[in-house]
């Protein structure tokens, strides 16, 4: 197995993900009201699997190691975006958690920003996903040789070993500081 074919798995899950946020997302323009333990469930999701567990493996394992290699200028570029996009959805997910937060509150006012919100995520992942492994993953996988490409799937199954621990000890160290 390549290593990237891990990435591309966890791509269909959360394409999967985005097709459920776009379906409460008309829901939510057409009856004008959100639900937010629904919100608090697709925004775990993306924190959670699509961020920390995701994007974590891609940033902190097949991004490094690209680093120490000479990227040709196209490549360097395209990298560089998909560090942007991955930023734009952190911002995205702590915006959405904090007007659910004063939603669920009674604030109504909050709406058109879960609205925002959930549809910048609905644009902007399914493009991402589709840059990495059409053209980002491939390209990558050029600068990587067979033993290298399987040393960094090791240490991906070794990270995915972790999250779930690291998941549960920040939800304890959470509660322990309320
Ligand atoms: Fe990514
Ligand atoms: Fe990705």
């Amino acid at each position: 197995m390549q290593a990237r074919a891990p990435l591309m798995i966890e791509h269909r899950l959360i394409e999967r993900m985005i097709a459920i946020v776009k379906r409460t997302l008309s829901q939510i323009e057409k009856e004008k009201k959100a639900d937010p333990v629904l919100i608090d469930t697709a925004v775990d999701f993306i924190r959670t699997y699509a961020d920390r567990t995701h994007h974590g493996k891609e940033e902190d394992i097949l991004f490094r190691d690209l680093r120490n290699r000479k990227l040709s200028e196209e490549d360097q570029r395209l990298m560089n975006d998909l560090i942007e996009e991955h930023v734009l959805g952190r911002k995205t997910t702590r915006n959405l958690i904090e007007a659910n937060t004063r939603y669920r509150n009674g604030d109504a006012a909050a709406l058109p920003e879960i609205i925002s919100g959930l549809r910048l995520l609905t644009d902007f992942y399914p493009k991402h996903i589709e840059k990495e492994d059409k053209v980002f993953f491939p390209a990558a996988r050029r600068y990587f040789s067979e033993s290298e490409d399987q040393a960094m799937l090791d240490e991906f199954w070794e990270f995915d070993r972790k999250m779930i621990h690291n998941k549960y000890i920040s939800v304890v160290e959470t509660l322990e500081n309320h």
